[in-house]
């Protein structure tokens, strides 16, 4: 604390007691209790300064007493001890402290300890226990039969040299009741303790800077402070605006109207504003108090909010949510403090009052004193009660709430949002898949069509190249025909010659058997005539040869021109059949102009064309050609939703061989009519 005169919102602790001011006469009154009565109770409202009056008041001052005892006679004539950890099982603190004096451990209860003590020391034993309000709070069940109230009740009844000052909240005071049947009159040695008059708090203003100055080193320049800012925070934090914590009628608002000379000042209020302008002008580097500063920082109603945003900052979320529930039922709309009982918040908070009555504690104590709690009501009917520290700090309170709440409906909104883009992400995602399924789909679709459209087309392909094969076969079966019907020509015709020959021999020889037999050679002519007679047969046999190689070889080139014939017709038939124009040029290059255009159509609306010819007749016309009437029937396959389609008629075919010598057809018409 030498670095700063002043504490803050903490009690002032026994090391402090330099710059604790403003308490003489209390801690006289205390002391003087303390060392003559074996029980004494110091009550107050909280944060009035009990627990500062006794560390660095009561507490110094009798060490101080203690020591010059020691120095004097040789021995103390009392020893003071301070306790004030409840939480835990108080036996063992309580006898920790008391093992502290002694340096071992004491056995036994507490009242054996204290006499244990007292001996061991020689002297009296001063106990005093602060905070006593929490011993009700962290043991709420204990009765004087068990626990620390009954080795309590035992010290305090039974022990000698020990005495005790119970420090307890005003607002607690009534349930020291529990021990008053054990400890008859333990409310007979009572002192109330006040807040601070105006002259008071001046002095816990200045004196502690003076004390800052005297402890430093005399080369260092003096802090002073300006009287304006002395008067001006006294204004601020004193009576009209401060007012006691004790509430005085049954709604637990607070008389504003004090008397004058009555006016009094909360010390945690005037520490906050003083530590916070110290603070300002260290920073700043100087060395004098300005009430400019005070204005600056928006006087002591915004340094308190400020600290109320420090203090809530404290609280984990779901403790500040509890507040926020409470903190409008302790703010009027004319925005001053109202007192409510722990089940009343606990009821607003939608908590138990078990758990809010933890939250009221840290609001309540500390650097986080937000809070304060109240005596219960007058007429009894409810238990404690809190309120905030101050009227002054109703705003704050509510801007705070303001704040958490708008922060809280931000959150959620934003997490609202982020939910909402989260399922449209994953909304866009799905989309996206499901496009990317559809895309795959109809690619599978199109690759399928590819495939039957290719498979198709290949099966034309297939079909035409057969066809084309078919016909190479009958191409080359024609030119065998030919081939041999010439060769069989040759024949004959080397034949005839022969016949011709064996003719001329014949009478060649038929003249020589004239001379023989005119020569008389009967015998030559004989035979002669006998080889002339084979002669003959020969001629014969050849002639006979010749005519039938005459006719196989007519047949063979009927055969041949026939096969050529019926081979156009099946590649007309062909053509139709798989819609092929091509193909259909190739046998009919005179296609005509409808047909080709009916072909067309056809495609659209036929996935084939059958044609069937039953050729009637043939006829030989001019030269090279033929013609040949058929019964002719066209059918069309048709595609799905086509009408189908099926005429018959009778046909002429006209044919004739192209310059390959391949038959073609040259016209189509109707037949002739039948002579
Ligand atoms: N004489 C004083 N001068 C200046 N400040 C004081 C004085 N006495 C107490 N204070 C300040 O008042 C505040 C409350 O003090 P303290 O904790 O001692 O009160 P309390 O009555 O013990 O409170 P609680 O009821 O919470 O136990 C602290 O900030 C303390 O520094
Ligand atoms: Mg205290």
């Amino acid at each position: 604390m030498n670095d700063r005169p002043y504490t803050g919102l903490m009690p002032f602790s026994e090391r402090q007691a330099p710059f604790f001011f403003g308490r003489d006469g209390e801690r006289k009154i205390v002391a003087a209790n303390l060392l003559a009565s074996p029980l004494t109770v110091l009550y107050g409202p909280s944060g009035v300064g009990k627990s500062s009056l006794l560390n660095a008041g009561v507490a110094s001052h009798l060490r101080r007493l203690a020591q010059r005892n020691q120095e004097e006679f040789g021995s103390p004539e009392f020893s003071v001890i301070v306790f004030s950890a409840w939480r835990d099982d108080p036996r063992c603190g309580l006898g920790r402290v008391l093992g502290q004096q002694v340096s071992e451990d004491v056995p036994g209860r507490l009242a054996e300890k204290l006499d244990w003590v007292s001996s061991r020391l020689e002297c009296d034993l001063l106990v005093i226990l602060d905070q006593f309000e929490e011993y009700f709070l962290y043991h709420p069940n204990e009765d004087c039969q068990s626990g620390f109230a009954r080795e309590f009740v035992e010290a305090v009844n039974d022990s000698v040299r020990a005495s005790f000052l119970i420090s307890i909240r005003e607002d607690s005071l009534a349930k020291l009741d529990r021990f008053e049947d054990a400890i008859p009159g333990i409310l007979g040695n009572r002192l109330r303790v006040d807040h601070l008059n105006l002259d008071a708090a001046r002095e816990a203003i200045t004196k502690p800077i003076e004390q800052f100055n005297r402890l430093r080193s005399p080369d260092a320049p003096p802090v002073t402070i300006e009287d304006a800012l002395v008067t001006k925070v006294l204004r601020q934090v004193a009576t009209g605006r401060m007012v006691r914590a004790v509430s005085d009628d049954t709604l637990g608002r607070l008389s504003n109207a004090p008397h004058p000379g009555d006016e009094r000042v909360e010390t945690p209020y005037l520490q906050l504003v003083m530590t916070r302008l110290w603070n300002e002008e260290q920073r700043a580097g100087s060395r004098v108090m300005h009430v400019e500063t005070l204005k600056r920082l928006g006087g002591a109603e915004k340094i308190v909010g400020t600290h109320l945003d420090a203090a809530m900052s404290s609280l984990t979320p779901s403790e500040s949510e509890v507040a926020a529930r409470i903190f409008n039922h302790l703010v009027t709309p004319s925005r001053t403090k109202i007192a409510h009982s722990i089940a009343d918040l606990a009821n607003y908070a939608g908590v138990t009052p078990d758990a809010l009555a933890l939250l009221l504690q840290k609001l309540s104590t500390g650097e986080n004193r937000i809070l304060v709690p109240v005596a219960p009501s007058l007429d009894g009917t409810t238990g404690v009660r809190y309120q905030i520290l101050h009227d002054i700090l109703a705003s704050s309170v509510l801007e705070w709430r303001t704040r958490h709440v708008q922060g809280r409906q931000r959150a959620e909104a934003e997490a609202k949002a982020e939910e909402q883009r989260r399922r449209a992400e994953q909304e866009a995602l799905a989309r996206t898949r499901l496009r990317k399924l559809s895309v795959l789909l109809l690619m599978m679709v199109i690759v399928a069509t590819a495939s039957a459209l290719i498979a198709g087309l290949q099966m034309r392909t297939a079909e035409a190249r057969q066809l084309e094969a078919e016909a190479a076969t009958l191409e080359a079966e024609t030119a065998k025909h030919t081939a041999e019907a010439r060769r069989l020509e040759l024949e004959a015709a080397v034949k005839a010659r022969t016949a011709a020959e064996r003719s001329s021999d014949l009478n060649r020889l038929e003249a020589e058997a004239a001379r023989a037999e005119l020569r008389g050679a009967l015998e030559q002519a004989k035979d002669l005539r006998q080889r002339a007679a084979e002669a003959k047969t020969q001629v014969d046999t050849a002639k006979a040869a010749s005519v039938a190689l005459s006719r196989e070889a007519q047949k063979e080139r009927k055969s041949a021109g026939s096969d050529g014939i019926d081979r156009a017709l099946a590649r007309y038939q062909a053509a139709y059949r798989t819609l092929d124009l091509d193909a259909l040029l190739a046998v009919y290059p005179r296609l005509p102009n409808d047909r080709r255009k009916h072909l067309k159509q056809l495609r659209s609306v036929c996935t084939a064309y059958d044609v069937t010819l039953s050729v009637q007749r043939r006829s030989p016309s001019a030269g090279d050609a033929v013609m040949a009437e058929a019964e002719t029937s066209y059918q069309c396959v048709p595609k799905a939703g086509s009408p189908p389609q099926a005429f018959q008629r009778s046909e002429a075919f006209w044919l004739r061989k192209d310059a390959n010598g391949a038959w073609i057809i040259d016209n189509i018409s109707t037949p002739l009519p039948r002579r």
